[in-house]
């Protein structure tokens, strides 16, 4: 008996402590939308367990809810929450909706019980996909930059149709905060929950042991939830494609888990029987390729050649093959691509487009750059903004 009453009296207590001292329940992030076919997967971040809820409200009133419910069951123990919305319900005029998160307090019986709801602001989707006069803003390699690169996004003073998420945000992700403050942070800053994100995948991103979960949270408009895809956004279209990392498959880290080689061929059979045959491309007036690591490289070596010392042999398995398609069959005007930590448009004899490279950190806490890419008559022109307050504006005549 008084076994079971010190029992009690210590689960009351217990009971008593998570009522009343549990940690403060706020978002760490506000709503990002993510391109995601005919959805936008909003996503956002609170500084506990929650649920998720979005609720799009129309311009007569009338209201509705989403959720992450999978199989019938929301998620409750995740800090990044992430609901699928369809795209025409927020577009449409007069539209807006809030996110909204319970907090998580006791998932230990049958069951859940729920804490306080915390619901954000109404935010409102402005998507202008004009005939012309299209531009992107680029925010990639952050990689322990965040702080750095937001004061750089201060200082973007152009308008932007949509935000380009050019991969690697941190070196590796293990928890949600390697996703909250480099990512999620700086995008919404970028985006403010009203226009939206485009991600391509960086070689980080498959690092770490969230590294699966990464492309669940971010999708692509992959129709099967591919790192490769093509999309369209006005006169724009865009081929991207994800090379994985920059070394080969059975260099030692690996442990043999990596399988690139066989992942892209895989994509360049998607690229030569889906994508070609249809030539979309030449649907539109502006033709571009985006991939997180170039086909060349910041100092002109193609990557097809560069040789890796810790693998010690030559990698780039099937990339000659891509150069090629885009060589002489998709001609882009110009390839957009991060990795490199460079701000500069880099030509190569062995590729028929120039090379727009976008930025990152330089030493994290000393130097950020990023880029804005915009596309009117016919004219592309290329804006870097970096740390020091600088702004400089390279215009590229595009390939006829
Ligand atoms: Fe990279």
């Amino acid at each position: 008996m008084r076994i079971i009453l010190i029992s009690l009296f210590f689960a009351g207590y217990c009971a008593a402590q998570t009522a009343t001292n549990l940690p403060p329940f706020e978002f760490t992030s506000l709503p990002v939308l993510i391109e995601n076919n005919e959805n936008y997967r909003i996503i956002w971040s609170t500084t506990q367990f929650g649920s998720a809820k979005v609720v799009v409200k129309q311009k007569d009133g009338s209201q509705k809810a989403f959720s992450d419910a999978v199989d019938g069951v929301g998620d409750f123990q995740t800090r990044i929450h992430r609901v699928d919305v369809p795209k025409a319900l927020l577009e449409a005029e007069g539209a807006s909706y809030c996110v909204s998160s319970l907090r998580t307090v006791d998932t230990s019986r049958y069951g859940y019980k729920m804490g306080e709801e915390i619901v954000s602001a109404p935010h409102s989707v402005k998507v202008n996909r004009s005939k012309d006069d299209i531009a992107f803003l680029t925010i990639s390699d952050v990689q322990g930059g965040a702080k750095l690169a937001r004061t750089v996004l201060d200082r973007v003073d152009e308008p932007y149709n949509f935000v380009l998420l050019l991969g690697d945000y941190s070196n590796d992700y293990n928890s949600a905060d390697d996703y909250i403050e480099p990512l999620l942070c700086l995008a919404y800053q970028a985006s403010k929950g009203a226009i939206p994100c485009l991600y391509v995948s960086g070689n980080h991103e498959i690092k770490g042991t969230w590294s699966r979960l990464t492309n669940k949270i971010f999708p692509t408009p992959s129709p099967d939830e591919q790192r490769y895809f093509t999309y369209s956004f006005g006169p724009l279209f865009i081929t991207a494609l994800f090379f994985g990392d920059d070394h080969s498959d059975d260099m030692p880290r690996y442990s043999g888990l990596s399988e690139f080689d066989a992942y892209k061929d895989r994509e360049y059979t998607w690229l030569v029987n889906d994508v070609l045959p249809k030539q979309e491309w030449k649907n539109f007036r502006y033709n571009i390729a985006v991939t997180h690591i170039p086909l060349i490289r910041a100092d002109n070596d193609l990557t097809v050649t560069h040789f890796c010392n810790e693998c010690n042999k030559t990698h780039g398995y099937k990339l000659p093959e891509f150069a090629k398609v885009f060589n002489e069959t998709i001609k882009p005007q110009v390839m957009v691509s991060g990795h490199t930590h460079q701000a500069q448009l880099v030509t190569d004899p062995s590729l028929s487009f120039p090379n727009l490279q976008t930025g990152g950190h330089q030493g994290r806490t000393k130097f950020y750059y990023t880029s804005l890419v915009r596309f009117v008559n016919d004219t592309i022109s290329y804006t870097v903004y970096d740390s020091t307050g600088k702004k400089t504006t390279y215009p590229i005549a595009p390939r006829k």
